[in-house]
């Protein structure tokens, strides 16, 4: 997101002291030495410096290193615009026009700011099909209104962000499922289909359920009931469930609440989570469920993963206040040894920590789970200690801190403010816990650490062994004895990004220099058929600063070539790289270009891009676009 404030640490607001927290943690800590572990290599100069041949077993041609107006990919592959901003989504879905943005359109085109993808083949898929027929589910994070419409730039949001304007942005919000095709070699979003759906935050009922579900704190004025709530908003990440159904987790809800929280019923739960009277967005100007003062509850229905069923286009999503509240990124969803269903989750904030959920019930070999299968299990937060262990903290009413003591007085509470919640039971605070993606072919779990200003150089710790921290790092966890449900793990570091000439603490394998690029910013992340991580960037407003471009950096994890990133796609300038998304067979990644364009002096009137029209007139549209092999092979073949 632009606002690089939101992304401060939040100082808690009562319970233990955060600096408390950050005491007992480094109490534990160890020697940092040798933390990167065996074949890591500390700054080699030289990017261009002669090698020998390369150990890795990505062997594409890297696009230059460089940021342009346009995207890049490596040689012998091609990057084809699948579908833009505004392109039609639902039947009778108006022709895009850039001057005429207006609420009723944008319910049936294609959001703003695509982010998460979700490629899922149609039911009965053979072999065949899978990977050339399948529903693409989009994440549309947030809207940047300053590329959307002229005039805007600069301005006070209630002199030029009219109720219609706002209703648009809502109707921009949200997601798209489209249903899409592979023919001779290229992806087409099939105009026929009987799946098209645009969920936004104008208009689409959402259900609420699990432990929070119906409890006073849920409750409003348009909801008495406290289990419906209009829309999901500022969907960041997501996962696909072993099932067919699709989280998209609620990011920075925060930016979207005005009025003055410390006047609520609320206020430390607002504070806990960033609502602080300086919202984004003045949406409350359109819709006063916004506003914080007359609906003090109506932020505690946002800030949950969302479960959609997208083979169902009539079917209502749910909110499942089981895998708790805070700022969701995303989830990297598996099975326990025992077939329960796991759910790993970032919070995305300086300082904030990584969580687990697990099912109570098993998920059954065959055939769908119960339609209530991830409202009952149990919520537990990481503790990284600087041996390497990792031990996950359940978040259970009732015991240790959790208590009316300390003002839980219901698993709702507990759920309503995790945050406050995992802070009691002495989570490790992590450096922006974004992606967290499960390797299902070497059973280790990846968390892309994104980044940390604030982290103190006095606050460091072995699993945020940098302060500060503008560069991001990435974590590779080892369940015990291989079961995602084990009560602990084990931990380690698998690089550290950063600029090798000038971050002496970056991390990569040896070689980097000679064969591969460098990163900044990890954020989200795909896993390839051969188990090899390929990681999207989000430097935000430090690309500029960095001069490298935000893209898909890929590596693979064991043998060789560990850690030795490489460059193989290239957004656009001011673009944010997000959604990576095989299809089964491995012969497409799909990637989401977010924000072409976004960031200061750029506007609608002088986009600094605009990208992919490059048209006079109309503004940068994020987009979609499918990568293929120009022969045909897998992507890394
Ligand atoms: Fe929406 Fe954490 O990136
Ligand atoms: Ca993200
Ligand atoms: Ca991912
Ligand atoms: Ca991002």
């Amino acid at each position: 997101m632009t606002a690089d404030d939101d992304d401060l640490p939040i100082e808690r607001p009562l319970g233990e002291p955060f600096s408390e927290i950050l005491a007992r943690r480094l109490g534990r800590r160890a020697a940092l030495a040798g933390i990167a572990g065996a074949g890591m290599s500390a700054a080699v100069p030289g990017w261009l410096a002669a090698a020998g041949k390369n150990p890795s077993s990505l062997t594409f041609e890297q696009p230059s290193h460089i940021i342009e107006n346009t995207d890049a990919i490596a040689a012998g592959y091609r990057a084809d615009v699948l579908i833009r901003w505004g392109d039609p989504v639902l039947i009778g879905a108006p022709v895009f026009d850039p001057n005429n943005l207006n609420a009723a359109a944008q319910s049936k085109q294609f959001g703003y700011n695509n982010d998460f993808l979700a490629y899922l083949p149609l039911p009965g898929a053979g072999a065949d099909t899978a990977s050339t027929r399948g529903l693409l589910c989009v994440n549309h994070e947030y809207t940047n209104s300053e590329l959307m419409w002229a005039g805007v730039s600069g301005k006070p949001k209630s002199e030029v962000m009219t109720a219609e304007r706002i209703r648009t942005e809502m109707a921009a919000h949200g997601l798209s499922i489209i249903e899409i095709a592979k023919s001779a070699g290229r992806w087409q979003v099939v105009s026929d289909s009987k799946y098209p759906r645009r969920i936004t935050t104008l208009a689409t009922p959402i259900g609420i359920s699990g432990p929070a579900a119906g409890t006073a704190r849920m409750r409003t004025a348009t909801d008495p009931s406290g289990t419906r709530v209009i829309g999901t908003v500022n969907n960041c990440a997501g996962g696909v469930t072993p099932w067919g159904t699709v989280l998209t987790a609620e990011e920075n809800f925060h930016g979207y609440f005005s009025g003055d929280p410390v006047l609520t019923s609320e206020a430390r739960n607002h504070a806990r989570l960033g609502i602080n009277g300086r919202p984004w967005y003045n949406w409350a100007d359109a819709d006063e469920r916004f506003d914080v003062e007359k609906h003090p509850n109506e932020p505690n229905r946002f800030g949950w993963m969302v479960e959609i069923d997208p083979f169902d286009p009539t079917s209502t999503p749910v909110k499942r206040t089981a895998l708790g509240r805070f700022k969701h990124e995303g989830a990297g969803v598996t099975l326990s040894a025992e077939r329960r269903a796991v759910v790993y989750m970032g919070d995305d904030q300086a300082f904030e920590y990584l969580y687990r959920f697990v099912s109570q019930v098993r998920v059954p070999e065959s055939g769908k789970p119960a339609a209530d299968l991830l409202d009952h299990g149990t919520l537990s937060v990481a503790r990284f200690d600087d041996d390497g262990a990792l031990r996950w903290l359940p978040l259970r009413f009732g015991e240790g801190p959790l208590t009316a003591a300390n003002g839980f007085t219901s698993a709702a509470d507990v759920m309503i403010e995790a945050r406050r919640a995992a802070d009691l039971l002495g989570a490790t605070p992590l450096d922006r816990p974004e992606d967290v993606e499960v390797n299902p072919v070497n059973g280790k779990i990846y968390v892309m650490l994104t980044n940390n200003k604030s982290r103190g150089t006095d606050k460091k710790d072995a699993a945020n062994p940098r302060g500060p921290n503008p560069n991001g790092h990435i974590l590779e966890l080892t369940p015990k004895g291989g079961d995602h449900g084990a009560s602990s793990a084990n931990w380690n570091v698998f690089l550290l990004a950063g600029d090798l000439s000038k971050d002496a603490g970056a991390r990569y394998h040896p070689e980097l220099a000679q064969h591969g690029a460098w990163l900044a910013g990890p954020d989200n992340a795909a896993v390839d058929p051969k188990g090899r991580l390929w990681i999207a960037t989000d430097q935000g407003s430090a690309q500029r600063k960095n001069k490298i471009p935000d893209g898909i950096y890929a590596a693979d994890v064991d043998g060789a070539g560990r850690a030795l990133t490489r460059l193989f796609y290239r957004c656009p300038r001011d673009a944010e790289m997000c959604g990576p998304a095989f299809t089964p067979d491995g012969k497409t990644l799909f990637v989401a270009v977010q924000h072409p364009g976004e960031g200061k002096g750029s506007n609608f009137e002088t986009p600094s891009t605009r990208w992919p029209d490059f048209k006079a007139g109309p503004p940068p549209r994020p987009a979609v676009v499918a990568i293929t092999k120009s022969d045909g092979g897998a992507i890394g073949s």
